[in-house]
């Protein structure tokens, strides 16, 4: 089966890369010639360089670049089984783009976006045949990042979800289901662990480099939230939460902090930028962690209490099964434990306890505790039992 890819950016060019490395022929169109020749060069300077490195032989290297076509036409990917758009995060240009792709494209072609936070539903909409749309949502860089979100629109036929879902095994991807709702899983449930650090950082109760030293050193998280932002980018972290935060019709819980806006009014964005959290300037004066074991065990428990309370949220709404939360979480952003898994080995009762006193010391919506939760306290179950 020939791929179509459109959009040759960051993701448009790592997902052609995956499914050319997986044996397809790749159509990769873009609008601009530009972004398609800047595409084309570093996906085979990619290529070279694995080959330098021994991760692949010449020969393979050779192989999937004479399998990868640029093309300046979209309606060069007529004979494709599967599309997958990944141009700008824009409803009209993306609906603009599906209704084309339908009257190229074979009527058993599966059209996919990998649209971050818009509704896939939406974008299904604007196709005569709905049913053959769905979200396949890569994470960058998608080579090396083994996650794919699965997420059926509304109209999506079952057939054609379990198809794409099997493709993406056959990638060599680890697919979970995801309901078709703001975020996602991993971009809803990984809210609280910027949110939340920046709430910490706006009360005072701690300077940056102590919330990262909390939940790398005493959470076992691979980065701190402030490493992470900067890593992200501001400007990219902040745009999620904000576009999050709206589609929830304003549910506090997502709200935004000003504090990560200002940055990005100043243009801290983060290590592309020099600045963020931290100065990367050689030999910046950056802040010192205070390694007092209390007050890391404090931020790295609260944070942990918000993050455990929006998966258990998540599964309560349906969002995503128990296995596909937890896995999202642990293969998808590198946690180190599933957070429903965390919650059983910390106490359910001991969560609910944990967001009663955050929301009773607060008062504010953001803490309330998940039914779900409160529920399972009161029953005494566990989200594993054996
Ligand atoms: N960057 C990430 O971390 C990330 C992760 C997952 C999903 N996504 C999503 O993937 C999509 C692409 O993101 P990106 O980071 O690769 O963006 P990008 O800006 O790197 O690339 C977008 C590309 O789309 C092209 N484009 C714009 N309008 C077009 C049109 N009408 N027809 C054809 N090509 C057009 C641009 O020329 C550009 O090359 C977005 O929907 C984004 O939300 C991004």
């Amino acid at each position: 089966m020939k791929i179509g890819v459109v959009g040759s950016g960051a993701m448009g060019s790592g997902i052609a890369q995956v499914a050319a490395t997986a044996g397809h022929e790749v159509l990769i169109y873009d609008n601009n010639p530009k972004a398609l020749e800047k595409s084309r060069d570093g996906l085979f300077a990619i290529l070279n360089k694995l080959a330098t490195k021994g991760k692949i032989d010449d020969a393979t290297a050779k192989a999937i670049q004479g399998r990868l076509y640029f093309v300046e036409n979209l309606d060069d990917l007529a004979e494709t089984g599967l599309v997958i758009e990944a141009v700008v995060e824009n409803l009209e240009i993306k609906k603009s783009i599906f209704a084309k792709l339908e009257a190229i494209t074979g009527a058993d072609a599966i059209l996919a976006t990998n649209t971050s936070s818009l509704s896939v539903t939406s974008i299904a909409g604007a196709c005569k045949q709905p049913e053959r749309v769905l979200g396949l949502h890569f994470f960058n860089p998608a080579p090396l990042m083994k996650l794919v979100e699965v997420v059926p629109a509304m109209q999506t036929d079952q057939a054609v979800v379990a198809q794409a879902k099997e493709l993406m095994e056959n990638w060599g991807k680890l697919a979970v289901l995801a309901k078709d709702t703001p975020g996602f899983i991993v971009n809803r449930v990984a809210r609280p662990f910027y949110g939340e650090g920046l709430r910490i950082l706006e009360e005072g109760l701690a300077n940056v480099a102590t919330i990262d030293w909390a939940m790398t050193e005493i959470g076992g998280f691979r980065m701190g939230p402030f490493t992470l932002m900067d890593f992200i980018g501001n400007d990219v972290n902040y745009a999620v939460t904000e576009s999050v935060f709206q589609a929830f019709y304003y549910d506090p819980r997502y709200k935004p902090a000003f504090t990560q806006k200002r940055l990005v009014e100043a243009g801290w964005l983060g290590r592309k930028a020099g600045r963020g959290y931290y100065n990367y300037a050689e030999s910046a004066a950056n802040p010192e962690a205070e390694k007092d074991e209390n007050l890391g065990r404090h931020i790295f428990e609260r944070i942990l209490v918000m993050l455990i309370n929006e998966a258990a949220d998540a599964l309560f709404l349906n969002i995503a099964s128990r296995d596909d939360l937890d896995l999202a979480m642990t293969k998808g952003v590198n946690y180190p434990k599933g957070l429903l898994k965390w919650a059983d080995d910390w106490g359910i009762e001991n969560c609910v306890a944990k967001m009663d006193l955050l929301y009773d010391e607060y008062r504010e919506d953001r803490y309330r505790c998940s039914p779900l939760l409160r529920r399972m306290a009161e029953a005494g179950r566990h989200f594993y039992e054996n």
